[in-house]
């Protein structure tokens, strides 16, 4: 009777930590080495992301313009949600922003977007460049309109655009974010959510200074990891303060603290990695000093990347302001 009663609770202990393999994390038998034991799609792929992208490897080509529609416009409001894995933002009113051109060969709409970021500021990147980190990343995930919603997009190796932002830490404050950091403590347990009203531009959430970009085909970072996913990477960096980057560690997921949520980068397997050759044709500059003075920062420092590839850790983090 008490063994029988011992094998159900464990059965059910079984169940809830284990069941139909839904949940993943960042550590220990749910971090990313185990993934593939519920989610087949992590193991084993030629084309999974993140990679490390090395820059003196890189294929250069002219790109048509990358179009980016309804990236100008305030958004009305938006949600922004913990889902036990990111904090990720969703509009909920407001033009609903969309890209082509570039590499591309469909108009991809706005899902969400959402970020990854790592225990201190040394680490948090998925992507890494020349196997340097950063200590946060934006994805902005979009879906091929060809397939009429996201879910079904999911289905196609050309389903998936990532739009993926690397950050810069600096002194100053990132006004831009102030909105979008009041709303993190809301946030900071599993499953809350907080709408915010009067938000920023997707511009002003990132950068216009996006002529130059790495692209290649990879996959989703976090289960189940389909290959369905063009990656476009954007060289310059956003600004953000070390407490603004520090907000973020604060989130807890289902299990605990979700202070890193960042997966280790994968084999780059051969693939093609393309960076675009910014010309006066497919490049649209800034107009607005206030952008371009954060936006140059890793372009300048690309001079210094591209033939050093160990780059000093120490360099970035003290180094920029
Ligand atoms: C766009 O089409 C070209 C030519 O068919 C193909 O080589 C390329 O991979 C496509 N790009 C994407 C992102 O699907
Ligand atoms: C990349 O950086 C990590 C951590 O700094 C280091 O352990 C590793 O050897 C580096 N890999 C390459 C290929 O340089
Ligand atoms: C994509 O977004 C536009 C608005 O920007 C909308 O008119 C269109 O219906 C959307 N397409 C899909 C497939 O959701
Ligand atoms: C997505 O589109 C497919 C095929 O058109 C449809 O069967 C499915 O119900 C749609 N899913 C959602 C969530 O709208
Ligand atoms: C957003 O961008 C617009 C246009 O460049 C600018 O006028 C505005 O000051 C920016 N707002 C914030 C909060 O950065
Ligand atoms: C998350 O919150 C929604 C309501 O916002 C609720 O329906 C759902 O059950 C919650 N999920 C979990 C796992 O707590
Ligand atoms: C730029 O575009 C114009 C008109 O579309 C074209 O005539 C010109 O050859 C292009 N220049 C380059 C360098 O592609
Ligand atoms: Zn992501």
């Amino acid at each position: 009777m008490a063994s029988s009663i011992a094998r159900i609770v464990c059965l059910i202990l079984l169940f809830i930590c284990c069941g139909h393999g839904q949940d993943f994390g960042y550590d220990g038998k749910s971090g990313p080495d185990f993934w593939g034991l519920n989610y087949r799609g992590c193991n084993g792929g030629k084309l999974q992301s993140p990679i490390d992208i090395q820059l003196n490897n890189v294929i250069r080509k002219e790109f048509p313009p990358l179009i980016f529609e309804h990236f100008d416009k305030p958004l009305e409001t938006v949600r922004l949600e913990n889902n036990g894995h990111t904090a990720l933002l969703s509009i909920k009113i407001g033009n609903l922003p969309n890209i082509r051109g570039g590499p591309l060969n469909a108009t991809y709409n706005f899902t969400q977007l959402h970020f990854h970021w790592g225990r201190n500021d040394d680490e948090g990147s998925e992507n890494l460049i020349n196997n340097q980190s950063f200590p946060l990343e934006l994805h902005m995930v979009l879906f091929n309109t060809d397939y009429g919603n996201f879910s079904n997009a999911l289905n196609h190796d050309d389903g998936l655009v990532v739009l993926s932002f690397l950050f810069h830490r600096t002194i100053k404050e990132n006004p831009s974010y102030q909105k979008f950091e009041s709303g993190l403590p809301a946030v900071e347990n599993f499953n809350a959510s907080v709408d915010i009203v009067g938000f920023v531009s997707l511009d002003n959430f990132t950068t216009t200074d996006r002529s130059e970009y790495v692209t290649y085909r990879g996959s989703l970072t976090t289960p189940p990891c389909s290959e369905v996913v063009t990656w476009i990477e954007f060289i310059n960096t956003i600004p953000l303060s070390h407490d603004q980057i520090q907000e973020f560690r604060l989130l807890s997921g289902s299990d605990g603290k979700l202070n890193h949520n960042f997966r280790p980068v994968q084999a780059a397997n051969d693939r093609s990695v393309y960076m675009n050759i910014p010309t006066a044709n497919n490049s649209n500059k800034p107009t607005n000093s206030n952008q371009k003075s954060s936006s140059t920062y890793l372009k300048n420092n690309l001079v210094l990347l591209v033939p050093v590839i160990i780059f000093s850790q120490k360099y970035f983090n003290f180094a920029v302001n």
